[in-house]
Protein backbone atom coordinates (compact mmCIF):
# COMPACT_ATOMS: atom_id res chain seq x y z
CA UNK A 1 0.00 0.00 0.00
CA UNK A 2 0.82 3.44 -1.16
CA UNK A 3 1.83 6.01 1.97
CA UNK A 4 0.45 9.50 2.14
CA UNK A 5 2.78 11.77 2.75
CA UNK A 6 1.13 15.57 2.68
CA UNK A 7 3.46 18.22 0.46
CA UNK A 8 5.65 14.86 -0.37
CA UNK A 9 7.67 15.02 2.93
CA UNK A 10 9.82 12.76 3.54
CA UNK A 11 9.10 10.86 -0.29
CA UNK A 12 12.40 10.08 -2.31
CA UNK A 13 11.27 10.82 -5.78
CA UNK A 14 14.48 10.53 -8.06
CA UNK A 15 17.78 9.54 -7.72
CA UNK A 16 20.28 12.53 -8.65
CA UNK A 17 24.07 12.81 -8.46
CA UNK A 18 23.89 16.53 -8.75
CA UNK A 19 23.38 17.97 -5.02
CA UNK A 20 23.78 16.49 -1.75
CA UNK A 21 21.88 17.91 1.60
CA UNK A 22 22.22 16.45 5.21
CA UNK A 23 19.52 18.83 6.79
CA UNK A 24 20.27 17.90 10.10
CA UNK A 25 24.32 18.88 9.86
CA UNK A 26 23.70 21.80 7.53
CA UNK A 27 25.66 19.96 4.43
CA UNK A 28 25.31 21.14 0.63
CA UNK A 29 27.33 19.87 -1.74
CA UNK A 30 27.60 20.15 -5.68
CA UNK A 31 28.74 16.58 -7.10
CA UNK A 32 30.44 16.09 -3.35
CA UNK A 33 32.16 19.36 -3.40
CA UNK A 34 31.44 21.57 -0.18
CA UNK A 35 28.87 24.63 -0.79
CA UNK A 36 31.77 26.85 0.65
CA UNK A 37 34.60 25.67 -1.12
CA UNK A 38 32.51 26.26 -4.21
CA UNK A 39 31.43 30.02 -3.10
CA UNK A 40 35.32 30.41 -1.86
CA UNK A 41 37.25 29.28 -4.63
CA UNK A 42 34.51 28.84 -8.23
CA UNK A 43 32.79 30.98 -10.35
CA UNK A 44 28.83 30.27 -10.99
CA UNK A 45 30.40 29.50 -15.07
CA UNK A 46 32.72 27.05 -13.52
CA UNK A 47 30.01 25.62 -11.23
CA UNK A 48 27.48 25.24 -14.01
CA UNK A 49 29.93 23.21 -15.70
CA UNK A 50 30.53 21.30 -13.11
CA UNK A 51 26.73 19.75 -12.58
CA UNK A 52 26.29 19.32 -16.41
CA UNK A 53 29.43 17.62 -16.27
CA UNK A 54 29.86 15.60 -13.08
CA UNK A 55 33.17 16.92 -12.61
CA UNK A 56 35.38 20.35 -12.66
CA UNK A 57 36.78 21.59 -15.90
CA UNK A 58 40.11 22.18 -17.06
CA UNK A 59 41.61 25.11 -17.95
CA UNK A 60 40.97 25.08 -21.70
CA UNK A 61 37.40 23.20 -21.21
CA UNK A 62 36.59 26.35 -18.42
CA UNK A 63 37.90 28.75 -21.29
CA UNK A 64 35.63 27.52 -24.05
CA UNK A 65 32.74 26.93 -21.61
CA UNK A 66 33.03 30.88 -20.72
CA UNK A 67 33.35 31.67 -24.67
CA UNK A 68 30.09 29.27 -25.19
CA UNK A 69 27.92 31.19 -22.76
CA UNK A 70 29.59 34.89 -23.92
CA UNK A 71 28.86 34.67 -27.32
CA UNK A 72 24.96 34.20 -26.46
CA UNK A 73 24.75 37.38 -23.89
CA UNK A 74 22.88 39.08 -27.22
CA UNK A 75 18.94 38.52 -27.83
CA UNK A 76 17.73 38.05 -31.00
CA UNK A 77 16.30 40.68 -32.73
CA UNK A 78 12.93 38.61 -32.27
CA UNK A 79 13.07 38.61 -28.38
CA UNK A 80 14.54 41.89 -27.98
CA UNK A 81 11.77 42.85 -29.51
CA UNK A 82 9.19 40.72 -27.32
CA UNK A 83 11.11 42.82 -24.12
CA UNK A 84 10.16 45.89 -25.86
CA UNK A 85 6.52 44.83 -25.99
CA UNK A 86 6.10 43.99 -22.59
CA UNK A 87 3.48 46.10 -20.35
CA UNK A 88 6.05 48.56 -17.93
CA UNK A 89 3.48 47.56 -15.10
CA UNK A 90 4.69 43.95 -15.48
CA UNK A 91 6.11 41.61 -12.24
CA UNK A 92 9.75 40.68 -13.48
CA UNK A 93 9.30 37.34 -12.04
CA UNK A 94 5.66 36.73 -14.74
CA UNK A 95 8.01 38.78 -17.83
CA UNK A 96 11.34 36.43 -17.49
CA UNK A 97 9.00 33.26 -17.03
CA UNK A 98 6.86 34.46 -20.58
CA UNK A 99 10.46 35.65 -21.88
CA UNK A 100 11.36 32.31 -20.91
CA UNK A 101 8.74 30.12 -22.71
CA UNK A 102 8.77 32.77 -25.31
CA UNK A 103 12.56 31.21 -26.79
CA UNK A 104 10.72 28.00 -27.57
CA UNK A 105 8.54 30.08 -29.51
CA UNK A 106 11.35 31.42 -31.33
CA UNK A 107 13.54 27.97 -31.51
CA UNK A 108 13.73 25.92 -34.84
CA UNK A 109 13.74 22.60 -33.01
CA UNK A 110 12.26 23.72 -29.47
CA UNK A 111 10.90 20.15 -28.68
CA UNK A 112 14.38 18.08 -29.41
CA UNK A 113 15.45 16.57 -26.26
CA UNK A 114 18.37 14.66 -27.00
CA UNK A 115 21.34 15.41 -24.72
CA UNK A 116 23.25 17.84 -27.01
CA UNK A 117 20.34 20.19 -27.75
CA UNK A 118 19.28 20.32 -24.59
CA UNK A 119 22.48 21.12 -23.30
CA UNK A 120 22.59 23.54 -26.34
CA UNK A 121 19.04 25.31 -25.38
CA UNK A 122 20.18 25.61 -21.79
CA UNK A 123 23.52 27.48 -22.57
CA UNK A 124 20.75 29.96 -24.30
CA UNK A 125 18.59 30.28 -21.77
CA UNK A 126 21.53 30.75 -19.47
CA UNK A 127 23.40 33.07 -21.00
CA UNK A 128 20.19 35.11 -22.16
CA UNK A 129 18.07 35.32 -18.94
CA UNK A 130 20.40 37.81 -17.79
CA UNK A 131 20.17 40.37 -21.24
CA UNK A 132 16.52 39.93 -21.00
CA UNK A 133 15.80 41.00 -17.17
CA UNK A 134 18.16 43.84 -17.48
CA UNK A 135 16.85 45.01 -20.86
CA UNK A 136 13.53 44.92 -19.43
CA UNK A 137 14.67 46.76 -16.39
CA UNK A 138 15.45 49.94 -18.84
CA UNK A 139 12.52 49.13 -20.54
CA UNK A 140 10.09 50.06 -17.83
CA UNK A 141 12.33 52.92 -16.28
CA UNK A 142 12.13 54.75 -19.83
CA UNK A 143 16.31 54.47 -19.73
CA UNK A 144 18.94 53.65 -22.55
CA UNK A 145 19.40 49.71 -23.03
CA UNK A 146 22.89 48.86 -22.46
CA UNK A 147 23.84 46.05 -24.76
CA UNK A 148 25.96 42.74 -23.29
CA UNK A 149 29.81 42.96 -23.21
CA UNK A 150 31.56 39.61 -23.60
CA UNK A 151 34.33 40.56 -22.09
CA UNK A 152 32.64 39.91 -19.05
CA UNK A 153 31.99 36.80 -16.66
CA UNK A 154 27.81 36.70 -16.60
CA UNK A 155 27.71 38.07 -13.23
CA UNK A 156 29.93 41.23 -14.06
CA UNK A 157 27.70 41.29 -17.80
CA UNK A 158 24.95 41.72 -15.59
CA UNK A 159 25.56 44.79 -13.49
CA UNK A 160 27.04 45.98 -16.34
CA UNK A 161 23.66 46.00 -18.29
CA UNK A 162 22.15 46.74 -15.43
CA UNK A 163 23.86 50.09 -14.32
CA UNK A 164 25.48 51.41 -17.97
CA UNK A 165 29.14 51.05 -15.91
CA UNK A 166 31.52 48.16 -14.86
CA UNK A 167 31.08 46.76 -11.77
CA UNK A 168 33.97 47.15 -8.63
CA UNK A 169 35.27 43.59 -8.15
CA UNK A 170 33.68 43.39 -4.95
CA UNK A 171 30.30 43.69 -6.23
CA UNK A 172 30.78 41.50 -9.19
CA UNK A 173 32.43 38.59 -6.88
CA UNK A 174 29.24 39.38 -4.52
CA UNK A 175 27.21 38.97 -6.88
CA UNK A 176 28.99 35.77 -8.80
CA UNK A 177 28.76 34.06 -5.28
CA UNK A 178 25.33 34.30 -4.60
CA UNK A 179 24.80 32.54 -8.13
CA UNK A 180 26.92 29.61 -6.61
CA UNK A 181 25.24 30.11 -3.57
CA UNK A 182 21.64 29.08 -5.21
CA UNK A 183 23.16 26.83 -8.27
CA UNK A 184 21.22 23.83 -7.14
CA UNK A 185 19.66 22.31 -4.31
CA UNK A 186 18.24 18.80 -4.32
CA UNK A 187 14.61 17.97 -5.02
CA UNK A 188 13.33 21.89 -4.00
CA UNK A 189 9.98 22.34 -5.60
CA UNK A 190 10.88 24.20 -8.66
CA UNK A 191 13.08 21.60 -9.68
CA UNK A 192 10.67 19.28 -8.42
CA UNK A 193 8.18 20.76 -11.00
CA UNK A 194 11.32 20.77 -14.00
CA UNK A 195 11.91 17.43 -13.57
CA UNK A 196 8.05 16.45 -13.36
CA UNK A 197 7.48 18.37 -16.80
CA UNK A 198 10.63 17.31 -18.77
CA UNK A 199 9.37 13.48 -17.41
CA UNK A 200 6.58 13.72 -19.99
CA UNK A 201 9.40 14.26 -22.45
CA UNK A 202 8.33 17.97 -23.19
CA UNK A 203 10.77 20.29 -23.81
CA UNK A 204 13.03 22.22 -21.83
CA UNK A 205 11.63 25.38 -22.28
CA UNK A 206 8.10 24.41 -20.93
CA UNK A 207 9.84 22.52 -18.00
CA UNK A 208 12.21 26.10 -17.07
CA UNK A 209 8.86 27.35 -17.34
CA UNK A 210 6.84 25.77 -14.62
CA UNK A 211 9.89 25.50 -12.62
CA UNK A 212 10.18 29.62 -12.76
CA UNK A 213 6.75 29.66 -11.93
CA UNK A 214 6.90 27.74 -8.78
CA UNK A 215 10.36 29.55 -7.80
CA UNK A 216 8.10 32.61 -7.45
CA UNK A 217 5.78 31.72 -4.78
CA UNK A 218 6.89 33.19 -1.15
CA UNK A 219 7.49 29.74 0.49
CA UNK A 220 10.16 29.07 -1.98
CA UNK A 221 12.34 31.67 -3.89
CA UNK A 222 9.90 34.50 -3.61
CA UNK A 223 10.70 34.70 0.07
CA UNK A 224 13.63 36.86 -0.20
CA UNK A 225 11.42 39.83 -1.34
CA UNK A 226 9.56 38.79 1.55
CA UNK A 227 12.38 39.66 3.80
CA UNK A 228 13.53 43.02 2.26
CA UNK A 229 9.78 44.15 2.36
CA UNK A 230 9.32 43.60 6.11
CA UNK A 231 13.21 44.45 6.84
CA UNK A 232 11.79 48.32 5.52
CA UNK A 233 9.01 47.70 7.61
CA UNK A 234 11.07 47.89 10.83
CA UNK A 235 11.85 51.36 11.51
CA UNK A 236 15.00 50.94 13.77
CA UNK A 237 17.37 48.15 15.16
CA UNK A 238 15.64 48.54 18.53
CA UNK A 239 12.25 48.05 16.91
CA UNK A 240 13.16 44.72 15.09
CA UNK A 241 12.27 42.28 18.69
CA UNK A 242 9.41 43.70 19.21
CA UNK A 243 8.00 43.52 15.39
CA UNK A 244 9.17 39.62 15.46
CA UNK A 245 7.57 38.84 18.82
CA UNK A 246 4.44 40.78 17.20
CA UNK A 247 4.06 38.78 14.55
CA UNK A 248 5.25 35.19 16.09
CA UNK A 249 1.90 35.48 18.77
CA UNK A 250 -0.26 36.34 15.67
CA UNK A 251 1.33 32.72 14.12
CA UNK A 252 2.51 34.31 10.96
CA UNK A 253 5.67 32.52 9.28
CA UNK A 254 9.09 35.05 9.22
CA UNK A 255 9.77 34.72 5.74
CA UNK A 256 13.49 33.63 5.41
CA UNK A 257 13.17 31.15 8.39
CA UNK A 258 12.44 27.63 8.25
CA UNK A 259 13.23 25.24 5.75
CA UNK A 260 11.70 21.49 4.79
CA UNK A 261 14.78 19.48 4.88
CA UNK A 262 17.40 22.03 6.71
CA UNK A 263 17.03 21.68 10.66
CA UNK A 264 19.81 23.30 11.18
CA UNK A 265 21.61 26.57 9.95
CA UNK A 266 21.45 26.34 6.40
CA UNK A 267 25.02 26.59 4.83
CA UNK A 268 24.45 28.71 2.17
CA UNK A 269 22.88 31.33 4.86
CA UNK A 270 25.77 30.58 7.07
CA UNK A 271 27.53 31.86 3.56
CA UNK A 272 25.44 34.77 2.74
CA UNK A 273 25.70 36.82 6.52
CA UNK A 274 29.31 37.19 6.18
CA UNK A 275 28.56 38.35 2.90
CA UNK A 276 25.58 40.40 3.76
CA UNK A 277 27.76 41.63 6.59
CA UNK A 278 30.45 42.81 4.68
CA UNK A 279 28.52 44.57 1.81
CA UNK A 280 25.90 46.42 4.79
CA UNK A 281 29.62 47.83 6.21
CA UNK A 282 30.78 49.13 3.00
CA UNK A 283 27.81 50.45 1.14
CA UNK A 284 26.44 52.24 4.40
CA UNK A 285 23.67 49.75 4.87
CA UNK A 286 24.60 49.21 8.74
CA UNK A 287 21.32 49.51 9.86
CA UNK A 288 20.11 46.43 7.51
CA UNK A 289 22.63 43.88 8.52
CA UNK A 290 22.12 44.54 11.96
CA UNK A 291 18.16 44.32 11.73
CA UNK A 292 18.68 41.24 10.40
CA UNK A 293 21.10 40.15 12.72
CA UNK A 294 18.16 41.52 16.02
CA UNK A 295 16.07 39.07 14.47
CA UNK A 296 18.20 36.23 13.84
CA UNK A 297 18.68 36.64 17.52
CA UNK A 298 14.74 36.40 18.40
CA UNK A 299 14.23 33.77 16.25
CA UNK A 300 16.90 31.63 17.44
CA UNK A 301 15.71 32.29 21.19
CA UNK A 302 11.98 31.60 19.90
CA UNK A 303 12.36 28.87 16.97
CA UNK A 304 15.68 27.04 17.16
CA UNK A 305 14.42 24.52 19.45
CA UNK A 306 12.45 23.47 16.44
CA UNK A 307 14.46 23.66 14.14
CA UNK A 308 13.92 26.82 12.71
CA UNK A 309 17.06 28.84 11.13
CA UNK A 310 17.68 31.35 8.41
CA UNK A 311 17.56 29.93 5.14
CA UNK A 312 19.01 30.83 1.92
CA UNK A 313 16.71 33.96 1.56
CA UNK A 314 17.29 35.65 4.68
CA UNK A 315 20.81 37.20 4.14
CA UNK A 316 20.43 37.11 0.07
CA UNK A 317 17.90 40.18 0.69
CA UNK A 318 20.21 42.40 2.51
CA UNK A 319 23.07 41.03 -0.27
CA UNK A 320 21.10 41.83 -3.44
CA UNK A 321 19.93 45.25 -1.96
CA UNK A 322 23.63 46.15 -1.36
CA UNK A 323 24.15 45.17 -4.88
CA UNK A 324 22.14 47.74 -6.00
CA UNK A 325 19.59 45.03 -7.34
CA UNK A 326 15.68 46.49 -7.22
CA UNK A 327 13.34 44.80 -4.95
CA UNK A 328 11.40 43.01 -7.85
CA UNK A 329 14.67 41.60 -9.56
CA UNK A 330 15.78 39.71 -6.04
CA UNK A 331 13.65 36.38 -7.01
CA UNK A 332 14.78 36.79 -10.77
CA UNK A 333 18.56 36.68 -9.17
CA UNK A 334 17.18 33.16 -8.01
CA UNK A 335 16.05 32.59 -11.93
CA UNK A 336 19.69 33.40 -13.12
CA UNK A 337 21.45 31.19 -10.81
CA UNK A 338 18.96 27.96 -10.75
CA UNK A 339 18.41 27.84 -14.35
CA UNK A 340 21.95 26.03 -14.61
CA UNK A 341 20.61 23.61 -11.30
CA UNK A 342 17.25 23.12 -13.05
CA UNK A 343 18.73 22.27 -16.68
CA UNK A 344 21.42 19.66 -14.95
CA UNK A 345 18.60 18.04 -13.73
CA UNK A 346 16.46 18.26 -16.86
CA UNK A 347 19.72 16.28 -18.40
CA UNK A 348 19.76 13.74 -15.23
CA UNK A 349 16.47 13.07 -15.65
CA UNK A 350 16.20 12.45 -19.53
CA UNK A 351 18.83 10.08 -19.06
CA UNK A 352 17.32 8.09 -16.95
CA UNK A 353 13.80 8.91 -17.14
CA UNK A 354 10.27 7.61 -15.76
CA UNK A 355 7.39 9.70 -15.71
CA UNK A 356 6.07 11.23 -13.07
CA UNK A 357 2.71 10.04 -11.75
CA UNK A 358 2.20 9.89 -7.80
CA UNK A 359 -1.21 9.00 -6.48
CA UNK A 360 -3.99 10.74 -4.94
CA UNK A 361 -6.07 9.46 -2.09
CA UNK A 362 -9.44 10.07 -2.95
CA UNK A 363 -11.56 11.39 -0.08
CA UNK A 364 -15.13 12.33 -1.69
CA UNK A 365 -18.35 10.96 -2.72
CA UNK A 366 -19.06 7.94 -4.75
CA UNK A 367 -22.20 7.24 -6.69
CA UNK A 368 -24.00 10.48 -6.81
CA UNK A 369 -26.64 10.97 -8.80
CA UNK A 370 -26.71 13.51 -11.44
CA UNK A 371 -29.22 16.70 -10.84
CA UNK A 372 -30.57 17.69 -13.99
CA UNK A 373 -29.79 21.65 -13.91
CA UNK A 374 -33.70 22.47 -13.35
CA UNK A 375 -33.91 20.48 -9.84
CA UNK A 376 -30.59 22.08 -8.33
N1 LIG B 1 8.45 31.50 10.99
C1 LIG B 1 7.78 31.05 12.08
N2 LIG B 1 7.43 29.76 12.24
C2 LIG B 1 7.76 28.90 11.26
C3 LIG B 1 8.46 29.29 10.11
C4 LIG B 1 8.80 30.66 9.99
N3 LIG B 1 9.45 31.10 8.93
N4 LIG B 1 8.65 28.23 9.31
C5 LIG B 1 8.08 27.18 9.93
N5 LIG B 1 7.54 27.60 11.11
C6 LIG B 1 6.80 26.75 12.07
C7 LIG B 1 5.37 26.53 11.57
O1 LIG B 1 4.51 27.52 12.00
C8 LIG B 1 5.07 25.17 12.14
O2 LIG B 1 4.78 25.36 13.50
P1 LIG B 1 3.70 24.40 14.26
O3 LIG B 1 4.32 23.04 14.25
O4 LIG B 1 3.57 25.01 15.60
O5 LIG B 1 2.45 24.47 13.43
C9 LIG B 1 6.42 24.43 12.06
O6 LIG B 1 7.40 25.46 12.09
C10 LIG B 1 6.57 23.61 10.80
O7 LIG B 1 6.34 24.48 9.69
P2 LIG B 1 5.81 24.00 8.29
O8 LIG B 1 5.37 25.21 7.52
O9 LIG B 1 4.84 22.88 8.44
O10 LIG B 1 7.14 23.40 7.67
P3 LIG B 1 7.38 23.11 6.15
O11 LIG B 1 8.47 22.14 6.07
O12 LIG B 1 6.14 22.80 5.41
O13 LIG B 1 7.83 24.57 5.69
C11 LIG B 1 8.75 26.43 4.76
C12 LIG B 1 9.00 24.98 5.18
C13 LIG B 1 7.58 26.50 3.78
C14 LIG B 1 10.00 26.94 4.07
C15 LIG B 1 8.42 27.29 6.00
O14 LIG B 1 9.49 27.21 6.92
C16 LIG B 1 8.12 28.74 5.65
O15 LIG B 1 7.00 29.06 5.27
N6 LIG B 1 9.14 29.64 5.78
C17 LIG B 1 8.94 31.04 5.43
C18 LIG B 1 9.06 31.23 3.91
C19 LIG B 1 10.49 31.02 3.42
O16 LIG B 1 11.44 31.59 3.94
N7 LIG B 1 10.62 30.25 2.34
C20 LIG B 1 11.92 30.01 1.68
C21 LIG B 1 12.43 28.62 1.90
S1 LIG B 1 14.03 28.40 1.18
C22 LIG B 1 13.68 28.25 -0.46
O17 LIG B 1 12.70 27.75 -0.87
C23 LIG B 1 14.66 28.80 -1.39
Amino acid sequence: MAQYSKGLEGVIAAETKLSFIDGEKGILEYIGIPIGELASHSTFEETVYLLWNGRLPKKDELAAFNDQIRSRYALSKDIAKLVLEMPKTGEPMHVIRTLVSALGVFDSKPNAIDLPSVRDKALTVLAQTPTMLAYYQHHRKGTPIVPPDTSLSLAENFLYMLNGKKPTPTMAKALDVCLVLHTDHGLNNSTFSARSVISTESDLYSALTAAIGSLRGPLHGGANEGVMKMLSQIPTVDAAEAFIQDKLAKKDKIPGFGHRVYKSYDPRAKYLKVLAKQLAEDTGNKDLYEKSARIEGVMEREKAAKGIYPNVDFYSATTYHCIGLPLDLFTPMFVVGRVGGWSAHIIEQLADNRLFRPSVDYTGPHDVRYTPISER
